[in-house]
């Protein structure tokens, strides 16, 4: 049995521990906000965070996360839309949207670290999220905008 907090709520569940932690949290949890893309850690669409760090949930074994703090999008502000979704809303920072929880998600640690980030901050937290619709230029407006 692994257990583990899931946005503040106390959950246990019952997987093979090698099971990554993607899996449990969409399949068995019935969070979709995190999305699979490459399944390699590769592109950032799973990204979730563990303990307050941005993590790859695609390749992070189950039970590497028993007993850690899991927050997912749908529970990066408890009290409604974190500064950064806000942003993303005004600045129509997606395009098909597919990456952007996981953009949120490593964004929001970002700015745990710089919060004022400058450019090369950014490129340098944010380059392993990829986004196919090249929406970059929006996702870093929409961090600076977060960040004001
Ligand atoms: Fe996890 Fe791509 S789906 S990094």
């Amino acid at each position: 049995m692994t257990t583990l907090k899931l946005n503040g709520r106390d959950v246990s569940f019952d997987v093979d521990p090698e099971t990554p932690l993607l899996w449990v949290i969409r399949d068995q949890l019935g969070l979709t906000g995190t999305k699979f893309g490459c399944g390699i850690g590769m592109c950032g669409a799973c990204t979730v965070h563990l303990n307050g760090r941005a993590v790859r949930s695609c390749i992070l074994p189950a039970a590497a996360a028993d007993g850690a703090a899991i927050t997912t999008i749908e529970g990066l502000d408890p009290n409604g839309q974190h500064p950064l979704q806000q942003a993303w809303i005004e600045t129509q920072a997606p395009q098909c949207g597919y990456c952007q929880s996981g953009q949120i998600m490593q964004a929001a640690t970002l700015l745990q670290d710089f919060p004022q980030p400058t450019d090369k901050d950014i490129d340098s937290v944010m380059n392993g999220n990829l986004c196919r619709c090249m929406a970059y230029r929006r996702i870093r407006a929409a961090i600076k905008l977060a960040a004001t």
